[in-house]
């Protein structure tokens, strides 16, 4: 169920609103095997449903906090309608205590009523990754469940019932330590690579390549290879989202949250990091300029574009009076929906087409098939020789041996010899 008639609409006709592998087959399969409807009607969705599900968004407001306007509407859109007892579970990201909100809404609106029906809320967070949703929902590491009642632990492990079979998943504990492991987790991610970049620009200034140091790190299991890829800052809906509510939740109790005060800052100015190696490249004079820029979305395999590195990049370039020709193999829709037709800004159909008439290459995101890069042609392209990795995409010898300058994000000796590179040739 979805108050927007037209998504509705769309999914009845098979049409999915967003890019997610695999994601079209399922809508596709479940609907035929009658399995899968999609309604804008909340009265035929209460009536139909035992458990019902809030899955709305949670956009922050104005302080920073996760707005929970959707999340109550849906509560006492149920409450409103209830005629047997049900399972409300919230899978939106909500902070602690929402479960409590959304079940004294829902006893509010029965109250008005005059119904004394039994309501069990639950909280079900959801640790799915864009891009690999599919994947990581039949395939979860963890099913965290939290409610004080028997009767939907029950109903839980007989719905997660085939996603839970080689071993157990299900992880029931307390509603409040449910909701708080869904910020823990996203904010402790965004942690190890806000200071995985931080380590990179440290190693950019020792001169010691950030890559190896990554593997070596990374083979110690207590701190793991996932995660800790230095880039140009974590983007998406989620972490930047995520770390703000909790910052603000530890405020609130008069605990300001230091870690990630800290996580905040060094991920804000990381995403200005690739930009200022370019103006430094050019000596602060970049008007007129034309970049190519490979890869939009805040990471590969989706479309989204929310809170993207590519965006301020962007925007920054635009402001310094340069042109940007950009490819992204899924974005370009949504990119076209921010900004219209900017002057500054002109969508290429391929990764090549983007390169024509640029002076140098911008890479945003890391798409599989960016990788293999013909480094010779590139050179003979883009004018000034140049490219500005900010995902670490390529070997940086490989990259120089075809007379190209290479920038990417903490490879201490090859941005010595690109520096170099760059004073001599500015003279
Ligand atoms: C995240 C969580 O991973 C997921 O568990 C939660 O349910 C939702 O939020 P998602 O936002 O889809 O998922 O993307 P994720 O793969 O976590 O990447 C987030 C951002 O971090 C991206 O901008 C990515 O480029 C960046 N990132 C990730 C790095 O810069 N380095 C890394 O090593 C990993």
């Amino acid at each position: 169920m979805d108050v927007d008639s037209q998504k509705v609409e769309k999914l009845r006709n098979g049409i999915i609103p967003i890019y997610e592998p695999g994601l079209e087959n399922i809508v596709a399969e479940n609907s035929k095997l009658d399995n899968l409807h999609f309604t804008d009607d909340a009265d035929e969705a209460v009536a139909f449903a035992d458990i019902i599900f809030i899955a709305v968004g949670t956009p922050p407001d104005e302080d920073g906090s996760a707005d929970l306007k959707y999340v109550l509407a849906v509560a006492r859109d149920v409450g409103r309608r209830m005629e047997v007892r049900k399972t409300v579970i919230t899978k939106s990201t909500v902070p602690v205590g929402t479960s409590d909100k959304v079940k004294a809404a829902i006893v509010e609106e029965l109250t008005t009523r005059n119904k004394d029906l039994i309501i069990d809320v639950a909280s079900n967070p959801e640790f799915l990754k864009e891009g690999a949703a599919v994947n990581d929902f039949m395939k979860p590491d963890r099913i965290v469940v939290g409610t004080d009642s028997d009767h939907v632990r029950k109903q839980m492990t007989e719905l997660y019932a085939p996603f839970n079979r080689n071993s157990d998943r299900m992880i029931f504990m307390d509603i409040r330590a449910a909701e708080l492991t869904k910020y823990a987790a996203n904010a402790m991610l965004a942690t190890k690579i806000s200071f995985m970049n931080e380590i990179a620009i440290l190693a950019e200034e020792l001169g010691a390549d950030v890559e190896q140091v990554r593997h070596g790190i990374g083979s110690d299991p207590r701190i793991g290879y996932q995660f800790i890829y230095p880039g140009i800052g974590y983007g998406g809906s989620c972490f930047p989202k995520d770390v703000q509510a909790l910052q603000r939740t530890g405020g609130e109790h008069g605990l300001p949250m230091r870690i990630l005060d800290a996580v905040e800052q060094v991920n804000a100015k990381q995403k200005l990091h690739l930009v200022n190696r370019v103006n430094q490249h050019y000596q602060g004079d970049i008007k007129g300029k034309t970049f190519a820029l490979w890869g939009l979305s805040f990471k590969p395999k989706t479309d989204d574009m929310r809170e993207a590195p590519s965006r301020q990049i962007m925007e920054a370039l635009w402001e310094a009076g340069a042109k940007v020709q950009a490819y992204d193999p899924e974005a370009m829709e949504e990119v076209e929906r921010i900004y219209g037709q900017h002057p500054g800004l002109l969508l290429t159909g391929t990764r090549d087409a983007a390169l024509t008439g640029a002076d140098a290459l911008i890479i945003c995101t890391e798409w599989q098939h960016f990788r293999a890069a013909n480094f010779d042609a590139l050179a003979e392209t883009l004018s000034d020789k140049v490219i500005f990795d900010g995902r670490n995409m390529y070997e940086p010898s490989r990259v120089e041996a075809a007379g190209l300058t290479y920038y990417a994000i903490g490879r201490g000796e090859s941005l010595r010899r690109s520096l170099l590179d760059s004073t001599s040739t500015k003279g």
